[in-house]
């Protein structure tokens, strides 16, 4: 791609985002105009990352440079929104927008960018190991080079899902969520290990191989998830034993209502 593209906030998501596209020869440095919010951000962006991008802080004159870019990535965080504001004086026409912010509707983007074509988009966090998943809502009038382009910078990284908006804030309480609720799981499962004397670590590693040697069973067999727990719960064994306290505890709905909270709480930024 030969375009210019803007990076406004060139934080976690931004960089998992990027320097793929730099390291596979997608973009160009010279073609990258980032803007960040702190002299320590500029300076650490400019000693210590791997390309020689074009960076500046938010509030210096020669940032104003991004908004000449027809291409631009949002990705500060919601709350540091109304701290953006699109230049009066763009020199392109058919500008995108394509926002990664939690939550922040398509409609809100359109009012706070006049002058941009709108796309919201939701990634989660194993994008920074190359095992993302992206949900992209399209807002009204996008060309097909403009969703080329979005694609593009999401491919590499991630599986893309492409939703109505509706669907976008339980998209992310699922995926953008879900990892830290699996985080929880494995800390919890592995303290259960540690609880019968197993060292930490190793009481971890064992959890995780264990939810991926599921997981992968469960993808490659034609068995569903009720099938597999029948399969490794035998009457009056350890297994029913395990379910029955989990069923005590209402972990069951605590989950199911831990995804219904993320979902709606991504509703209250719009
Ligand atoms: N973390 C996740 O799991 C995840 C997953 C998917 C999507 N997201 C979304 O991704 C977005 C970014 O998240 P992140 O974790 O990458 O955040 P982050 O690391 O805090 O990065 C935010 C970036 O925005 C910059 N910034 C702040 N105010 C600015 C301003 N006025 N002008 C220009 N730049 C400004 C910050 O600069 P300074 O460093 O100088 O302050 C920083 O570079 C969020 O909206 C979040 O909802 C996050």
């Amino acid at each position: 791609m030969t375009h210019n593209i803007a990076i406004i906030g060139f934080g976690n998501i931004a960089n998992a985002i990027v320097t793929p596209l730099l390291d596979k020869k997608i973009i160009q440095p010279e073609n990258v105009f980032c803007v960040v919010n702190t002299e320590k951000s500029l300076e650490n962006i400019k000693k210590n990352y791997k390309y020689d991008i074009n960076v500046y802080k938010s509030d210096a004159k020669e940032s104003k440079i991004i908004w000449d870019c027809q291409y631009k990535l949002l990705s500060i965080k919601p709350q540091q929104l109304n701290d953006i504001n699109e230049d009066h004086y763009l020199k392109n026409k058919d500008n995108l927008l394509v926002s990664i912010l939690a939550g922040v509707s398509i409609n809100r983007l359109t009012q706070k960018f006049p002058n941009h074509k709108c796309v919201r988009v939701v990634t989660n966090i194993p994008i920074t190991i190359g095992k993302g998943l992206t949900g992209i809502s399209w807002g009204e009038g996008i060309t097909q080079d403009q969703k080329q382009f979005t694609k593009k910078l999401f491919e590499n990284t991630s599986k893309i899902y492409e939703f109505t908006e509706d669907y976008l804030d339980i998209f992310l309480a699922l995926t953008s969520s879900g990892p830290a609720i699996i985080a929880l799981i494995i800390e919890a499962l592995s303290d259960g290990g540690l609880s019968g004397g197993l060292p930490k670590i190793l009481s971890e590693e064992l959890v995780m191989e264990m939810i991926i040697g599921t997981t992968n069973l469960i993808k490659e067999s034609k068995l569903t998830t009720s099938d597999l727990k029948n399969l490794v719960t035998s009457p009056g064994g350890t297994t029913i034993s395990a379910l029955r306290v989990l069923e005590k505890k209402s972990v069951r709905s605590a989950l199911i209502e831990s995804i219904v909270s993320a979902s709606n709480r991504s509703k209250e930024f719009r």
